[in-house]
């Protein structure tokens, strides 16, 4: 069995599956019997200032979106921070991390953005020995529209700011977690970088309203008949985060920098693709809260599995290896052409490929009077639609034209790599 044992920014964890920011880690009651199921690490629910305790709605918190099997598939809420005493959630803290010395237990801090309240929530944590803390610039709701949470993660700025004076008034390792609500995510990434912390983590939650009831005309969740927008989280929001990732991993001013991914997690298959795309560990919530502590034994097993049958000794040969084949679009090969194949034998006849190809793509697949249905090469641009659409796995295929032979489409030879920087269509080429 493969070793999962993590390291990241010095924090040593069994596996790199650790829970991130939210009710799952709220008390020592959760985080103990996730450490139970097997999570290598916890990031505790984001601890705010002392004071009097922040205040929840006392109706509904969630939204949420379901595919047709009712899986859910996107998480809205519209929680704030713990509202429970930081004296209580020190203390547990404390002693969660004095029993469980092999997990990783990270504190998620967010309070008001001036060097003296970071400088004293600091303090007040220094004696939990807990293992580092992230820094909580992403939430969209409720503490945004108090100047916290994303209002900082927008203002790169304030990120730069904020991280440097958590790294001046604290030794522990420092991640900073980024919101996805901002056009360029490499700008944030870029100032945690510049303000010292040792990672940055994401994404948190995308500002969103999942639903409007059209009887009252408010948006879901509803509190006395009005609503207010969330964040959105869950396996809907996978492509944004692993894109967001991949961005951080291969900027040149963020390449190296550690990343602790985050955004729909549900599989041990999601998070090989965060690791592949530069993450060196990651973090799950909504799946969590669909499905309960236990899915890490699964977790644990297909990537251990996975590693085993790649050969790789530990995740650090996973981290980051489909990086450098992340480019622009304007590098991808342009000579290089497949063309759909359906395989008959599989095919249920439902028609699904032919309406979509005739409807909205190339119309180039061919219905017989049965119903057999086949792809014209000489019409198939290879656009994948069919592929999409076509309710049995691998029933129609991409299969890619050997080099030499000729497109029936275009007439052209499959030549060799060519991309549109040398294009003759491209009037930039074109000027030169
Ligand atoms: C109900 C709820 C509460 C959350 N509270 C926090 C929080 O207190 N601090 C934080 O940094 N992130 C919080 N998050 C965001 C998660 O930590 C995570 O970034 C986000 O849900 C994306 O991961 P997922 O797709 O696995 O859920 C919360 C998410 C949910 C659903
Ligand atoms: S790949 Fe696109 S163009 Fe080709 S058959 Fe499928 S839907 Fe039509
Ligand atoms: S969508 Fe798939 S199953 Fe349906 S007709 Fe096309 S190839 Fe056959």
């Amino acid at each position: 069995m493969a070793n999962l044992a993590s390291t990241f920014i010095g924090i040593k964890s069994p596996n790199p599956f650790w829970l991130a920011s939210a009710p799952p880690t709220d008390k020592a009651y959760n985080v103990e019997r996730a450490f139970e199921a097997g999570w290598g690490g916890v990031v505790w629910k984001t601890l705010g200032l002392d004071g009097p305790p922040v205040v929840n709605v006392s109706g509904p918190r969630y939204g949420a979106i379901w595919g047709a099997d009712r899986r859910l598939l996107g998480l809205n809420n519209i929680e704030l921070i713990t509202d429970r005493p930081l004296q209580v959630n020190l203390d547990e803290i404390k002693a969660v991390k004095r029993k469980w010395r092999d997990r990783a237990l990270v504190i998620s801090l967010m309070v008001p953005c001036d060097e003296e309240s970071w400088k004293g929530i600091l303090a007040r944590i220094e004696d939990t020995e807990a293992d580092g803390v992230e820094l909580n610039f992403g939430c969209p709701h409720g503490m945004a529209e108090r100047g916290m949470g994303s209002a900082v993660g927008q203002v790169p700025e304030y990120i730069e700011m904020v991280t440097r004076w958590v790294k001046q008034h604290s030794r522990m390792p420092c991640i900073v977690k980024l919101t996805p609500n901002i056009s360029d995510i490499r700008k944030p990434a870029e100032a945690a970088k510049r303000g010292g912390a040792d990672a940055v983590s994401l994404i948190n939650t995308i500002n969103s309203i999942t639903s409007v009831n059209l009887d009252d005309f408010a948006p879901e969740p509803m509190i006395d008949g009005k609503g207010t927008h969330g964040g959105y989280c869950g396996p809907a929001v996978k492509p944004i985060a692993l894109n967001m990732v991949a961005e951080i991993a291969r900027h040149p001013a963020t390449r190296g920098l550690p990343i602790s991914g985050i955004g729909g997690v549900s599989t041990w298959r999601d998070a090989a693709e965060f690791m592949a795309l530069g993450a060196g560990n990651v973090q799950v919530c909504t799946a969590v809260m669909t499905y309960g502590f236990k899915i890490v034994s699964e977790m644990i097993s297909g990537l251990s599995d996975y590693m085993d049958r790649k050969g790789f000794a530990s995740v650090d040969d996973l981290v980051g290896r489909a990086v450098p084949n992340v480019t622009d679009w304007q590098f991808l090969n342009l000579n290089y052409v497949t063309k759909a194949q359906i395989d008959q034998t599989s095919c249920i006849k439902c028609g699904r490929c032919h309406i979509a190809c005739e409807d909205t793509s190339h119309q180039a697949i061919a219905v017989s009077p049965e119903r057999v249905f086949t792809v014209k090469d000489e019409d198939c641009v290879a656009c994948n639609l069919c592929v999409d659409v076509c309710p049995v796995e691998n029933c129609i295929t991409m299969v890619p034209l050997a080099k030499g032979s000729v497109d029936p489409r275009t007439g052209r030879r499959v030549g060799d790599y060519g991309n549109w920087t040398t294009h003759p269509n491209n009037p930039s080429v074109a000027a030169e």
